[in-house]
């Protein structure tokens, strides 16, 4: 970014010294020599301020948004192409279907990446930023979970343990981590965690689940209070209507939430890109975990 800014002061200072010279009105030892070289310097800072103005206005902002194939990072992708932004699409086994997510926004491009290992996550940032050339927002939202019932510890094996971590807990942070000198470089820019309601409260799929959420929880109050000004926060859904969530066990959560809920409905994808629109345009939030449950948490 400096060496840009250098390179076109010095061209726009050399063009004005040029245009100068050509005009026949210096010598070395003229006076106006004295005069005419700071109003060529101060030109070329003026026609930079210029078109940095221009070029803030008219740059549309850059969205990365993991795991957007389906479901939730699909229906935000669409809600920031929808407000304007440059959207990258994200995925890692589903690489035709995140495609076809990305050819039906406007000016979005797909890259496949695994966002649960740190070199799928430096690749990834790497891509978007050769690609792109900047990036203004990361939305953390790739994530797996399954139904292991909280009274069975004996369920839980040692490979689930460390892919539902290295996905939720770790990706987010490795992520942020190769995000975050582009981020600062920018204006406005943020990160947005998807957690889940189940990182606030003893409840959630499963107990790992759970614990990778509460993590994600802390990690935004964390990187929001050490990397300011870059904004963090996170999203924190309720039960969502999308692939993860259709069939078996998850039958009776449906039943409950539609019968006791203050709402009486399942959260839709949509509910959750408009909660993220709501910290991409607040100025003035960070570390904050906004629980969107349809008032699940006020009753369970
Ligand atoms: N649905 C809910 O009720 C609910 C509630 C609370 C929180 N959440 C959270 O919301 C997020 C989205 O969930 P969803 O319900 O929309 O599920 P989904 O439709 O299964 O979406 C998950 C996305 O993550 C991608 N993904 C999986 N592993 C990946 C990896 N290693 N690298 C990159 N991308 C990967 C998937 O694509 P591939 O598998 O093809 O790579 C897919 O695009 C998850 O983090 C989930 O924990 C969901």
């Amino acid at each position: 970014m400096a060496a840009m800014r250098a390179r076109r002061f010095f061209g726009a200072a050399g063009a004005s010294w040029r245009t100068l010279k050509a005009s026949g009105r210096l010598s070395k030892d003229s006076k106006c020599l004295r005069v005419l070289l700071p109003c060529s310097v101060g030109s070329a800072a003026l026609l930079m301020l210029h078109q940095n103005n221009f070029m803030c206005e008219e740059r549309p902002r850059v969205a990365l948004i993991t795991g957007s194939s389906s479901g939730i990072g699909k229906a935000i992708a669409e809600r920031l192409a929808a407000e304007g932004f440059l959207v990258v699409v994200n995925s890692h086994s589903s690489v035709e279907d995140g495609k076809a997510v990305a050819a039906e926004l406007p000016g979005a491009m797909y890259i496949q990446a695994d966002c649960s290992t740190r070199q799928g996550c430096e690749a990834l940032v790497k891509e978007v930023i050769d690609r792109c050339g900047q990036l203004d927002l990361l939305v953390c939202n790739a994530g797996v979970g399954k139904w292991i019932p909280h009274d069975n510890l004996e369920l839980i094996d040692d490979a689930y343990l460390h892919k539902i971590f290295a996905l939720n807990c770790f990706g987010p942070l490795w992520l942020s981590r190769a995000a975050m000198p582009h981020l600062k470089s920018v204006e406005n820019s943020s990160i947005i965690m998807i957690g889940s309601a189940a990182g606030g409260r003893p409840m959630g799929s499963s107990i790992p689940y759970s614990m990778t959420r509460a993590a994600m929880n802390h990690l935004t109050k964390l990187l929001a209070k050490s990397h300011g000004p870059v904004r963090v926060n996170c999203v924190a859904p309720g039960l969502i209507e999308t692939r993860i969530t259709h069939g078996g066990e998850w039958g009776a959560s449906y039943a409950a939430v539609k019968t006791h809920t203050p709402l009486k409905r399942v959260g839709q994808p949509a509910d959750m890109a408009e909660a993220v629109m709501c910290c991409v345009r607040s100025r003035y939030m960070t570390g904050q975990t906004i629980y969107v449950d349809g008032g699940a948490s006020l009753v369970f």
